[in-house]
């Protein structure tokens, strides 16, 4: 079986310097999840991601550069020669960037300027505004970080006598496919893209060199991967409308010139990821659950009240201030509802050294006040809003929802929507927004809300609140239907299958 070398960003597990020596806490976010499960799939997998912590830094410095090998039950520790009973570990492999480097790359490059440009979150009118400073931080950083990512990865396949499936994630790597083929010619390699891919006029807010050398980049993979048909083929059309290759929409293919006037063919796909169906369960079933659940009950729904949630990182990709004006729009119109429903959000904040994300989170902030104090009546706030980084209250919120609301500008998937319908107990409806790759699969089973039209989420909001009971059953069953039947398991599954059949 061959092996396989993984690239992220974010790690499975940092470490934390504590009075009592080192200890290892769980990545965030669903991807890490998600790549979890390559370790009980595998016997030998190696994850490269970047050392975030000073107490990484340290590891690294102890391990000179090689991997660490981590277990991730009972708990999360690092396996010793004592240590060989147990269960599914990885080996995890931490880089060292250089800090300088490191805010060139990802913030001033990765996240204000490529996942704008792939959200679309630009006001094209004023911004972005592509200075002398950001073309230095795209070459002083993001191509230098991509250089050495790629090194190592290429240095863990060459270890591994040159044959290794390697799996690239998200869009801080864009240039890492072209280089390690270029060493490896006989690694296969893909790119799983986990964010929305635009069309090619999208990207020529980029200046032509980056949006060219981007392109190229994954074009050095064997397999290009996305969430979503719509992200592949908007792939596809970019690489004839930009490189002028040739490009076939229906096979989900295009051929790229090769050594020896050969041409490659790289493949785009689809495959929607998905939630651990098992673990989300054994949360859901947890005493921490039970006791935020409790107090939230007692809290927001007495006497036959509703619940609104939502659960996000405040990215303003995520469109919550859109959210929460539809809802004082709610208010405004349907003065009956006064008193009688509560927006709880529960937000984790995000990328706070991005100016950007700064400004956004001070509008929620500005938003949340002008709409409890247009409100509020006695006992009673329309917003409760909760700054945090909580799974068990998430899930506990997710539980007590009547109504879910996902309203995202743009997202490559959206995993908050399939953990929420599969957690839920009240019958909550599922507000979608169109844009957002979980609405593919679940669509069908939520009230669809466009991410724009303020109107038209105060009226879906309504809408579900006032849904007959029985209505509302049903689309929450279907909707969890869905999510259990295309479990994360499968997801990596099938993406490791087809990568082997092409390293066959
Ligand atoms: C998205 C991206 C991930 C990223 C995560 C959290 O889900 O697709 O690659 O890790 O957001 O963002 P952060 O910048 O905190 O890693």
């Amino acid at each position: 079986m061959l092996p396989v070398v993984l690239l992220s960003h974010r790690g499975p597990a940092t470490f934390r310097r504590t009075p009592s020596g080192l200890t290892l806490k769980r990545g965030a976010g669903g991807l890490v999840t998600a790549l979890m499960g390559l370790a009980e799939h595998l016997d030998d997998a190696i994850w490269v991601c970047a050392a975030s912590s000073a107490a990484d830094m340290l590891v690294v410095t102890e391990h000179e550069g090689h991997s660490v090998e981590i277990a991730f039950s009972p708990d999360l520790h690092v396996v010793d020669d004592s240590d060989k009973e147990s269960g599914p570990s990885l080996n995890v492999r931490y880089v060292e960037v250089e800090p300088e480097r490191h805010e060139q790359f990802y913030t001033q490059i990765a996240n204000p300027l490529l996942w704008f440009v792939q959200h679309g979150l630009h006001g094209l009118a004023t911004e972005p505004n592509i200075t002398a400073d950001v073309h230095r931080a795209y070459v002083d950083g993001y191509v230098a970080v991509n250089e050495q990512f790629a090194d190592a990865v290429a240095d863990e396949v060459e270890r591994r006598g040159g044959e290794a499936i390697v799996m690239v994630q998200d869009y801080h790597f864009y240039l890492v496919g072209e280089r390690v083929r270029q060493r490896c010619p006989d690694a296969v390699i893909s790119h799983f893209v986990h964010i929305p891919w635009p069309g090619p006029d999208g990207w020529r807010v980029l200046p032509v060199q980056m949006r060219e050398d981007i392109l190229r980049g994954l074009l050095g993979c064997d397999v290009v991967a996305f969430h979503t048909r719509r992200s592949a083929r908007n792939f596809l059309t970019c690489a004839q409308d930009m490189l002028d290759l040739q490009i076939d929409l229906r096979a989900g293919t295009v051929e790229v010139p090769a050594a020896g006037g050969r041409t490659r063919t790289v493949a785009a796909r689809a495959y929607p990821i998905s939630v651990d169906v098992e673990s989300v369960e054994k949360l859901a079933a947890s005493e921490e659950v039970a006791a935020r659940r409790q107090a939230l009950e007692r809290q927001h729904l007495d006497d036959g009240r509703q619940l609104i949630v939502r659960v996000d990182r405040t990215d303003p990709s995520k469109n919550i201030v859109r959210g929460f004006r539809a809802f004082d729009l709610m208010l405004e119109q349907h003065p009956e509802m006064l008193g009688r429903v509560t927006f709880l959000a529960s937000l984790m904040p995000s990328r706070q050294d991005v100016p950007e994300y700064a400004d956004y989170l001070a509008q929620i902030g500005g938003v949340v006040a002008e709409t409890n104090a247009r409100h509020h009546a006695e006992g009673w706030q329309p917003i409760d809003l909760r700054m945090q980084e909580d799974l068990a209250f998430a899930v506990a919120a997710y539980q007590l929802a009547d109504v879910l609301v996902v309203n995202a500008v743009t997202d490559g998937m959206n995993l908050v929507a399939k953990e929420a319908v599969l957690a839920n107990q009240r019958d909550g409806v599922l507000l979608l927004s169109e844009n957002t790759g979980a609405h593919d699969e679940l669509g069908e089973h939520a009230l669809t809300v466009h991410p724009f039209d303020i109107q038209q989420q105060a009226d879906a909001m309504f809408e579900a609140l006032t849904m007959p009971r029985q209505q509302r059953a049903k689309l929450l069953v279907a909707a969890a239907e869905r999510v259990r039947s295309n479990d994360v398991e499968r997801w990596l599954r099938t993406q490791l299958d087809d990568l082997r059949r092409i390293g066959e």
